[in-house]
């Protein structure tokens, strides 16, 4: 296999980076957490997404990182924000927020070339038990996802850990979105699904950076992206969530880069 002059990278294309290169990923992956904690005062009833996305926009700035999104594919904000039956890549707009809604906040930020990547779910006033379960169930499967993160495992061993909580649960895991490889690049190989068999896919070794960001929905697995050509919802119209955290794989298991410094994450 092809390798360059700093690192290697694997058969499966997937890079090895150096112990030196996960201070990189702490810092982008703290400041991408803590504008997440920051930004939970915002939402509540009333709150229009693009102003949270304007609050991200502006924090991104003041940490002195850069926005990943702005500019990637056309994009153009800070954010996603997916409200409801939005699975993921909601657009930021001058909808307001109703009491009851939930949001996945989903914000990417450059430090000094490392990206970090992380989103998590919210809630607009009170929400009903079917959402609050939805939400549990979905940090729980990331969270199951993380617990299989160790060298010699393999990707299928992550995403069938996701899977068989979410439909014990019965709930589904989206098929259409992946999490994927991070580092110096915002999107790069595997594709880490959240769906799978034991002992599938390639396997993990210390070096690697990753997302894991599994879309749960309460309904059917199927999305369609809308005529904005980002936004993509469940086509049953059931309610979607979703939590997302960047990892390195480690020689004991996996260090989580954007765990929220204020405890946050769970219940913003
Ligand atoms: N942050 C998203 C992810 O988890 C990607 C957003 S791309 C955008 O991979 F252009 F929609 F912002
Ligand atoms: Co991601
Ligand atoms: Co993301």
């Amino acid at each position: 296999m092809l390798d360059d002059i700093r690192g290697r990278v694997t058969k499966d294309g997937i890079r090895i980076y150096e112990d030196a290169d996960f201070a990189g990923m702490r810092e982008a992956g703290r400041i991408a957490a803590l504008i997440l904690d920051d930004v939970g005062a915002l939402v509540q009833p009333g709150t229009m997404t693009s102003e949270i996305d304007d609050f991200i926009r502006t924090e991104v700035a003041r940490r002195g990182a850069t926005s990943a999104t702005i500019g990637y594919k056309g994009y153009q904000h800070a954010s996603c924000i997916s409200v409801n039956h939005v699975v993921c890549h909601g657009i930021p707009g001058a909808k307001k927020l109703a009491e009851g809604d939930i949001l996945n906040i989903d914000v990417t930020v450059i430090v000094e070339g490392w990206f970090g990547d992380t989103s998590r779910m919210y809630a607009a006033g009170a929400i009903n038990r079917k959402a609050e379960r939805l939400i549990e169930v979905t940090h729980e499967g990331l969270m199951r996802g993380i617990e299989a993160v160790k060298p010699g495992n393999t990707f299928g061993d992550i995403g069938h850990a996701i899977q068989t909580f979410v439909e014990a649960n019965r709930m589904s895991v989206v098929r259409d979105f992946c999490g994927h490889g991070l580092g110096r690049v915002f999107h790069a190989p595997p594709n880490v699904l959240h769906y799978g068999r034991p002992g599938t896919g390639a396997v993990l070794e210390e070096g690697m950076f990753f997302t894991i960001e599994p879309m749960v929905n309460l309904g059917r697995p199927e999305t369609k992206v809308l005529s904005d050509e980002w936004t993509a919802v469940t086509r049953d119209k059931s309610l979607s969530a979703q939590y997302e955290h960047s990892v390195g794989v480690t020689a004991e298991g996996c260090e989580i880069f954007t765990l929220s410094p204020g405890g946050k994450f769970f219940k913003p």
